[in-house]
């Protein structure tokens, strides 16, 4: 069964949702729940809609969309990722997965014969708040349709401006910018709306997520596709250290406790440990940090930053994170600050579907494109799903490896590629 994908429909796509940002002179912002993210929401639903597919929005707002050829009662084979960014983000990570899916959904819409003999349902699925920037969590949608997180938590997620997640959502307004197309569900938080996120993992055949491969391994090496066998888990702290503020210019060196400079020692320290890593696979990051008083005269009297570690092994995330907040508790210690640690979140590294690895391997060679079975340091709501369904992960190259930033890129020859390996993958799992 061959069938052939829509390479200008798709850009096109892809081009249109690019322009639904907060920052339209860098990059992509668009955070979940949103004005971008309703109108995004809008746009692929209507285009869903206008094939005769079903749509079913989850109360945390994940989106699943059917074909209407689906039959009830009969598994589902799902592919899908997520259309919230990063701040200042490219406009590929996760929007890329999304359009091939539905890229796939509008073919196989367009070709019901091609699913004549399917054994199985179709289903294009958004996850929501994946990249934990209104939240400080990610895989947040993901974590709530396997359980991960429960009620409780719709008040622990806050954002940085005080809102938590179960006051975002129920601030929201039914209708995307037409006014008439239902992007969000407003039917409430009640326990029977929560439990109706969990998905029945009895029912799910097969998750296919396509996504950008986010570092340089594909692009250096002239590959036009990657097929995922393991992702990199993660472990995340929140480090505070509370020094004593003063005046910048009054106060000796020699009398100063001042958090910022203990904070530079210990993420610099962090860095040194971490490049002892044998393989040098294993990766330590400071992304987030506050600063009190946050003022060019006054020493910083509180520093607040985030330390993550990945690594595809976690007994290795495990000890170099260990090893780590020894260093910052000698470092603060010997500084005189004093040093809070919280445990903010942790995924584990987790291996997907050798069945789905082999088979696409197998189609891969047949079609005699340059593709390589790969890590992911990237986390995905794949890995949520993997837990409980078989799962697989398609990736293509980013140009000179970048992601996460304005720059990021990917030839208009390997988007379509991709898609049309995913919607290949597709319809052999339909017909398994
Ligand atoms: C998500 O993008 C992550 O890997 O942090
Ligand atoms: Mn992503
Ligand atoms: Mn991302
Ligand atoms: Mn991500």
């Amino acid at each position: 069964m061959t069938l052939q994908t829509n390479e200008k429909r798709l850009l096109d796509n892809l081009h249109t949702l690019r322009t639904f940002t907060d920052t339209p002179q860098d990059g992509v912002t668009r955070f979940s729940y949103g004005t971008q993210d309703a109108r995004a929401r809008e746009y692929i639903i209507k285009r869903a809609e206008n094939c005769g597919c079903s749509v079913s929005i989850d109360a945390l707002q994940n989106i699943r969309i059917g074909l209407p050829t689906n039959k009830p009662g009969r598994k589902t084979v799902l592919s899908g990722s997520h259309i919230d960014t990063v701040r200042n983000g490219g406009w590929l990570d996760g929007i890329y997965g999304v359009c091939g899916a539905l890229e796939v959904l509008e073919t196989l819409a367009e070709n019901p014969d091609s699913l004549k003999d399917a054994s199985f349902n179709y289903e294009l699925v958004i996850f929501a708040e994946e990249e934990g920037s209104g939240f400080g969590s990610t895989m947040t949608g993901s974590k709530f349709i396997t359980g991960i997180y429960a009620e409780a938590d719709l008040d622990k997620l806050v954002s940085d401006t005080g809102m938590s997640l179960r006051q975002t959502l129920q601030s929201l307004s039914p209708y995307g910018p037409d006014g008439k197309t239902i992007v969000y569900n407003t039917g409430g938080l009640s326990q029977e709306a929560l439990q109706n996120v969990r998905w029945d993992f009895d029912q799910v055949q097969t998750m296919l997520e396509l996504h950008i491969e986010q570092g340089p391994v594909l692009d250096r090496e002239g590959l036009s596709l990657g097929i995922v066998d393991s992702i990199f888990g993660m472990r995340v702290i929140e480090v505070t250290l509370t020094g004593v503020g003063n005046h910048a210019g009054a106060t000796p060196m020699t009398e100063r406790y001042d958090a910022l400079c203990t904070a530079a020692e210990c993420i610099l320290a962090a860095e040194a440990h971490v490049k002892t890593d044998d393989d040098k696979r294993t990766v330590v990051t400071c992304g987030k940090m506050d600063i009190e008083p946050n003022c060019s005269n006054v020493i910083p009297e509180t520093v607040r930053f985030s330390l993550e570690v990945r690594d595809k092994d976690e007994t290795k995330i495990d000890r170099f994170m260990n090893e780590i907040i020894d260093l910052i508790v000698a470092i603060a210690e010997k500084r005189q600050v004093n040093c809070e640690i919280k445990e903010h979140s942790k995924s584990s590294p987790l291996h997907l579907t050798d069945r789905l690895i082999d088979a696409m391997s197998k189609h891969a060679a047949a079609l005699d494109l340059p593709y390589k079975v790969m890590d992911s340091g990237a986390v995905h709501d794949a890995c949520m799903i993997a837990k409980y369904a078989q799962t697989g992960m398609i990736f293509v190259p980013s140009i000179n490896g970048r992601s996460h930033v304005p720059e990021e890129n990917t030839n208009d020859a390997d988007i379509a590629a991709g898609v049309q390996f995913l919607l290949d993958t597709v319809l052999h799992e339909l017909h398994e």
